[in-house]
């Protein structure tokens, strides 16, 4: 997906807009654009539009002589692809063949061919292989003389997912914004107002912003602000506090926000606990769960939909409800889960993971479960994105903005949050309170044993650096590590570009194993549990075909140590906690790696923070 930012106001914006760009850069960094509209003085503007392939700081070179603009009113965009290759005329902003109008845009327009063959047979002409230009041709053709009303046709007309900034060179006071299916929340200033994709680039400058629904329509002038559906019916926006820190969202003193991320999370993790354990009662205090409780209690199944490190997170998940609160779960790709016409009966449970809470495939996942019946509950970080807003409850992770493209410490508090929901329902169901208080004892005591473990960086680090040059990985896990070893695959692919594969321990005999040769890294994680003997079986199958073990072991193990080349020893975790403290050496495993062979660790290729688009 991609970064929007707008504003409107009394100030010079170019630098505001640069600035935005930075914050949203995670988002998608193909390309990057800014267009500034300047008063000509006859009451109309002019628009100058700067766009480059690149990151921002190519857009800053390129746009630098706009830097002394007075302009008080422009768009800025910094684009991951979708429709058109990367390059700089299909880069945002868009503007149409007669230079009225002039947009931003993140989604996509799913009917764009069809919009684009009548404008052409209208006389439009096009520059770009892009759906966005399809739709500023489309509001310049629809336009008589009012942008609002221009844009609400528009829109009418459109299939797909969007969130646009339009400006138009003949209403110089006028910022015109609309979403459906792509996050944009408008910060509320005084006399000013800052459009963005998310809050990270709104919070310099105000906590108050409005959220929108889908199909919602704003029109901003300098002196106020009117929201409307597509057909102009007048709405009441919903207007929240930006809970975010100038200093969450900062590097500090880190090379990279994943690595930040992943020393984060002890603290993150005591945020996302704080006030929801009670050990002396051995309960789990989820506000958000409230209105829910006996429909959740009497729950028959649970659904668990998600995608990415999200669904390794739900699948963790799985084994905890079904360890702990004796329910049936299944987890699915969200992806898969919202065509595949599911059964969804009464007494049903749909949890919908997500850190942005905006992935276009878990949104349209929880709309489809939520339409047949089931009772849906978000997992989500981000406050007031839309999947917190479309559940009928839910519980916030609480670990602050995840910046890094690779999710840590998200995964982290989802893990956190799925176990706090699972002990939640088993106390109302099967569990007794001092089960549950030695469990809320163990849990307690997980952000001091990721403490231990990232004092272990330095020789995971050495120990990454032995095999960066191995382009194929196996990590191998059983039970609750399963999904572990499944994370620290999709770590160690999208950062380091190394090829890896994650899948239980046994099922590494049933094809994966002829893929061993000589001197192949192996990651087991081997702590103890129940499945402890079986993994060490593995770990000598592997070895007896060439096979470099690096394992993931509990401190003092001696028979680990003699049978893997490598070994990094954590804490002793009970069994089901063990995911939190096991992933965080495959993280850095990940780090490294990526680092060692000289990638942007924050923005790695082809990736983006958040895919709001199927
Ligand atoms: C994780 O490192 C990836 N960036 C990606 O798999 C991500 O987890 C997935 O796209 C889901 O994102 P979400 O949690 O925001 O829904």
């Amino acid at each position: 997906m991609c970064g929007i930012v707008a504003y409107i106001g009394n100030r010079p914006c170019h630098r505001l807009l640069i600035e935005g760009l930075k914050r949203l850069e995670y988002r998608g960094y193909d390309s990057a654009g800014i267009a500034l509209l300047e008063p000509d003085g006859s009451g109309k503007g002019r628009i100058d539009v700067r766009k480059t392939i690149g990151r921002v700081a190519a857009l800053t070179e390129v746009a630098k002589d706009k830097a002394s603009s007075g302009s008080t009113l422009g768009i800025a965009h910094t684009r991951w692809a979708t429709h058109g290759g990367v390059t700089d005329v299909n880069a945002h902003p868009h503007v149409d063949d007669t230079g009225t109008i002039c947009l931003i845009h993140n989604g996509i327009i799913e009917n764009y061919d069809v919009l684009k063959k009548y404008l052409i047979e209208h006389g439009r002409k096009f520059h770009t292989e892009t759906d966005s230009e399809v739709l500023a041709n489309l509001i310049a053709h629809l336009y008589e003389g009012d942008l609002e009303r221009a844009v609400q046709s528009a829109l009418r007309e459109v299939t797909g997912a969007y969130s646009i900034a339009v400006m138009c060179v003949d209403e110089p006071d006028t910022l015109v914004c609309a979403r459906k299916g792509s996050p944009l929340i408008v910060g509320i200033g005084s006399g000013e107002y800052i459009v963005a994709s998310d809050g990270s680039a709104i919070v310099a400058h105000t906590a108050q912003a409005m959220t929108l629904e889908d199909y919602t329509v704003v029109r901003l002038s300098r002196d106020g602000f009117r929201t409307s559906t597509l057909d102009n019916v007048e709405l009441t926006p919903k207007v929240m506090q930006l809970e975010l820190e100038l200093d969450e969202i900062e590097l500090g003193s880190y090379e990279h926000y994943m690595l930040k991320e992943i020393y984060e999370q002890p603290d993150a993790l005591r945020t996302c606990m704080r006030g929801r354990l009670d050990k002396n009662e051995g309960r789990v205090v989820l506000g958000g769960l409230k209105s829910f409780e006996q429909e959740l209690v009497r729950s028959r199944r649970i659904i668990i939909a998600a995608q990415g490190t999200a669904l390794h997170a739900g699948m963790i998940g799985e084994y905890l409800f079904e360890d702990l609160a004796k329910i049936p779960v299944e987890v699915e790709y969200a992806s898969e889960l919202r065509y595949r016409n599911p059964i969804i009966e009464e007494r049903t449970v749909a949890i919908a993971v997500s850190q942005s809470g905006e992935t276009a495939d878990t949104l349209a996942a929880l709309h489809e479960a939520r339409d047949r019946g089931a009772l849906t509950l978000g997992v989500v970080n981000v406050v007031g994105s839309t999947i917190s807003r479309d559940t009928h409850a839910g519980v916030y992770l609480r670990v602050g903005p995840e910046i890094g493209v690779a999710s840590t410490k998200a995964f982290t508090g989802q893990v956190a949050v799925l176990t706090m929901l699972s002990l939640w329902l088993a106390r109302r169901r099967f569990m007794s309170t001092p089960a549950v208080q030695r469990i809320i004892e163990e849990f307690e005591r997980i952000p001091d044993q990721i403490d231990a473990t990232l004092k272990l960086d330095e020789q995971i680090k050495d120990i990454t650096a032995k095999y960066i040059e191995r382009e194929n990985w196996l990590f191998l896990g059983r039970g609750y590590n399963y999904p572990t070893a499944m994370e620290g695959a999709l770590k160690l692919k999208e950062i380091s570009y190394i090829h890896a594969e994650g899948m239980p321990a046994a099922e590494m005999k049933h094809g994966p194993i002829a893929l061993i040769d000589n001197g192949m890294p192996c990651v087991f994680i081997a702590t103890q549990g129940a499945q402890y003997e079986k993994v060490v079986s593995n770990i000598e199958e592997v070895r007896s075909r060439g096979g470099h073990i690096i394992a993931v072991a509990t401190e003092g193990d001696e028979r680990i140590k003699s049978i893997a080349e490598d070994v990094i020893f954590i804490p002793d975790v009970a069994e089901p906690l063990s995911p939190l403290v096991a992933v965080v050496p495959l993280q850095l495993m990940a780090y490294h790696a990526a680092v060692l062979r000289g990638h942007d660790v924050d923005k790695p290729r082809n990736l983006a923070k958040s895919v709001t688009v199927e």
